[in-house]
């Protein structure tokens, strides 16, 4: 986490940017990441999910949306988990119409062999198996959010 951070930072450095996290399975990792941070920045929120138990339906909804303008600012999109990283390229093309100076995803959890997509991941905390899990901010139907590790669901 720390490298993560003091990389972010390196990268970063003079251009404050915008940090998006993306509820609700990021609360947990925005908040550990950021307070290791340094640099100036600022935080804003949206909400958007496509899963629907331990699948994900390609269906996205969307709750809210973040309020800061990004226009013209480098924004970095923080996730929990990329799978088949659907989620992420809709919220990134929402994004780019905004217009931002740069705009890149630091997420905690990546499942390379689900991802469906050829961009390479910037920011990856560590890359786990084609497995569920839950814990630390990620949940199953609701729950285990809390757990403060992370966990794979095992099939009942
Ligand atoms: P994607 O669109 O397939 O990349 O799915 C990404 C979203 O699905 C994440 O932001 C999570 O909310 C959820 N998700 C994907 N895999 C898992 C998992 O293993 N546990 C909990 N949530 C997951």
């Amino acid at each position: 986490m720390t490298n993560l951070a003091s990389k972010i930072d390196k990268d970063y450095h003079n251009q404050n940017p915008v940090l998006l996290v993306v509820l609700n399975g990021a609360f947990i990792f925005a908040a550990d990441l950021v307070r290791r941070m340094e640099i100036p920045l600022q935080l804003d929120f949206l909400r958007i999910s496509s899963y629907a138990g331990t699948s994900s339906t390609g269906k996205m909804e969307e709750h809210f949306l973040w309020r800061i303008d990004l226009k013209n600012q480098h924004v970095l999109i923080i996730e929990d988990i990329v799978d088949t990283g659907h989620t992420l390229h809709h919220l990134l093309d929402k994004i780019k119409a905004k217009e931002p100076a740069s705009v890149d995803v630091v997420c905690l959890l990546q499942k390379p062999a689900a991802y469906a997509y050829p961009t390479p991941l910037k920011y990856v905390g560590l890359a786990i198996p084609n497995e569920f899990v839950v814990g630390y901010g990620l949940d199953y139907e609701g729950l285990g959010r809390d757990l403060d590790s992370i966990y794979t669901l095992k099939p009942a």
